[in-house]
């Protein structure tokens, strides 16, 4: 079966969380694609061309540890508006989406440009500052020093540059299914997603 859920939305939305759920709860292999652009991201940081990153990336091995900095995250969302990093990283994601047996893929451009031809679009959203208290206590649970007010600037930041980019800016495909998480704990947000999808297989 090829069966396609597009999950887009800001940082720290929900959208990796209800992602990956899905994917438990329908069987499906599951693909965080903001991974991808952290790797070249960290890559860059070490001294690398993020262009070569991209094309020599094996996204096979992922640390998703190591890439969930903040560091790691700003430069992602600098790297992610050079076209040709996006363009490198196309097809891997274009074969994830239509791999047999059903894929649930989270991002920015995964409805609007990777598989505009999705059978299930989700956008995943929620206010800055819920998104910022999520991000900082997630990133004070991991050990890091980081503030609430940093957090959220950063958060800002990070939404002007993925929203106002040429390529591929984030916003909702058309035919998407809007989710605001402010107010929803995991299990309703999940459900409400969940809901979406059995609507359509
Ligand atoms: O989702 P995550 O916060 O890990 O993504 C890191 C950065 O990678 C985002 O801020 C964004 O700039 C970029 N990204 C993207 N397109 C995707 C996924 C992530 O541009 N499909």
């Amino acid at each position: 079966m090829i069966f396609t859920v597009a999950i887009d939305g800001p940082a720290a939305s929900g959208k990796g969380t209800i992602a990956k759920a899905l994917a438990r709860e329908l069987g499906f292999a599951h693909l965080d694609t903001g991974l991808l652009y952290r790797a070249v991201a960290a890559k860059s940081l070490e001294g690398q061309d993020p262009v070569e990153a991209a094309q020599g990336l094996d996204p096979g091995g992922l640390d998703g540890a190591r890439l969930r900095t903040a560091a790691v995250a700003q430069e992602a969302s600098r790297v992610a508006a050079i076209p040709a990093v996006r363009v490198a990283l196309l097809d891997v994601q274009k074969a994830f989406a239509r791999r047999e047996g059903g894929a649930v893929m989270d991002g920015r451009d995964i409805g609007t440009v990777i598989c505009p031809e999705a059978e299930a679009k989700l956008f995943v959203t929620a206010s800055a500052e819920a998104r910022a208290g999520r991000r900082y206590r997630e990133l004070v649970a991991a050990g890091q020093e980081v503030t609430l007010e940093g957090t959220l600037a950063e958060v800002r930041a990070r939404d002007a540059r993925d929203a106002g980019r040429d390529v591929a800016p984030l916003r909702p495909a058309g035919d998407a299914v809007v989710i605001d998480t402010s107010g929803l704990g995991i299990e309703e947000a999940v459900s409400a997603a969940l809901a979406v999808v059995r609507e359509r297989l």
